[in-house]
């Protein structure tokens, strides 16, 4: 390789941003020669690209697993690089849009070259994005999209996370068997594939149960009022309300619940794990639960040491977002190891072999549909902390 030990070094700080189609470089000094857009994968050592929500109403998914993905990287290069070479991330904002994911992919892949992609959090981002992908031979591992439909896309496309047909059954059967409920209400992101597909399962788990849905309600992502169906909910004996959305809309449907004097709890999932749940919630969360990926009091010592690892160098904890980030690039890098390439084909194939990878957030090894199984935690809120509850395996 030709790549000084610096020079390198300065490649993989890079990291773009798109806006409007003009690509921001962020972090790093002038792109030494040959790294600039448009030159061949072959001289940039191994090339990820990763698209995110870097901004909008979803900016902490995104944020969170960028940092990490850098973390895996760094240490990655910090190590003597993948196949001797530097890796490099180039990070594009999708800002939580599914149009903007998918013109995101392609660019990654026609002007940037990457080898593989890492992206998204959002499972409908993840289908826009894993169509491209899939279309045009480049393998993408998605660090948390939970729909079972983002792998179904294709034979290239991964994910490190459980599937939503797992999650809902464990929150329905908390809600029935642990906290003996009988009736519950569902609202649901009539806009976010996740969202639908979670809230399907947990309705047929609780049913299946012998548990009632009193009724069920709707919303979009970005709706800011929810009082009608807040409202709809009091007529009910609904004992909770399944709320499986994102953390913004989350949080003001709890406010809304208690400014209407509605004091049953919420349940929901993953896409709760925000830090602005709490800001945006405030205490009328407490008493709520969700299930999730991980419980920061419940890590495994790889996991705390990765906690520590991203709090040093960033200030502040990780949410499951960046766990999941983690693994992604670091079972991503094993492959392409492995694979001894960075041929699209070939590192495809050795993720499809993933075996017993000690990933941050537990063992991944992809089954032959390319989803691992995995353990999800029940976390509780109080006084504005989520804290370990239970731990449900497969
Ligand atoms: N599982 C969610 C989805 O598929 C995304 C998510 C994962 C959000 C983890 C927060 C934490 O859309």
């Amino acid at each position: 390789m030709d790549f000084g030990r610096r020079r390198w070094f300065c490649l993989a700080a890079l990291t773009c941003v798109a806006q409007l189609g003009a690509c921001k470089k962020l972090g790093g000094d002038a792109a030494p020669s040959g790294s600039s857009a448009g030159a061949s994968a072959a001289t940039q050592g191994v090339v990820i690209g990763h698209y995110a929500s870097m901004t909008g109403n979803t900016a902490h998914f995104g944020q969170d697993t960028d940092k990490a993905v850098h973390l895996a990287v760094d240490e990655a290069n910090a190590a003597g690089g993948v196949l001797g070479k530097p890796v490099k991330v180039v990070t594009l904002d999708d800002r939580g849009d599914s149009a903007e994911a998918a013109s995101a992919v392609t660019r990654l892949i026609d002007v940037e070259h990457v080898n593989a992609l890492i992206g998204e959090v959002a499972s409908s981002l993840s289908l826009a994005g894993g169509r491209i992908a899939q279309r045009r031979g480049i393998p993408m591992i998605s660090p948390s999209s939970t729909n079972p439909k983002v792998t179904q896309v294709g034979d290239y496309i991964f994910r490190v996370c459980f599937i939503d047909p797992f999650q809902g059954k464990v929150m329905a059967t908390f809600a029935r068997n642990t906290l003996k409920l009988d009736e519950v209400a569902i609202l649901r992101d009539v806009k976010n594939d996740y969202s639908i597909g979670l809230a399907d399962t947990f309705k047929a788990s609780f049913a299946a149960l012998g548990g009632k849905i009193s009724l069920e309600q709707s919303y979009s992502a970005g709706d800011t009022d929810f009082s009608a169906q807040v409202t709809a909910v009091k007529g009910t004996k609904a004992q909770a309300i399944y709320v499986p959305g994102y953390y913004s809309e989350v949080g003001a449907i709890a406010r809304t619940a208690k400014r209407l004097g509605l004091k049953v709890p919420l349940l929901g999932g993953d896409g709760w794990d925000a830090p602005e749940l709490f800001s945006i919630g405030g205490d009328a969360l407490d008493g709520s639960y969700f299930s999730n990926h991980f419980a920061a009091d419940g890590a495994s010592p790889k996991g705390k040491q990765f906690m520590a690892a991203f709090k040093t160098k960033y200030g502040q904890e990780p949410t499951g977002l960046g766990m999941l980030g983690y693994d992604a690039a670091a079972v991503l890098l094993d492959a392409v190891k492995r694979a001894g390439t960075t041929n699209p084909k070939a590192v495809r194939d050795a993720l499809a072999q993933t075996k017993g990878f000690e990933g941050v957030t537990g063992k991944i090894t992809m089954d032959k549909d390319r989803n691992p199984e995995k353990s999800a935690v029940i976390l509780k809120i109080q006084g504005g902390k989520a804290v370990y509850e239970a731990t449900v395996q497969p």
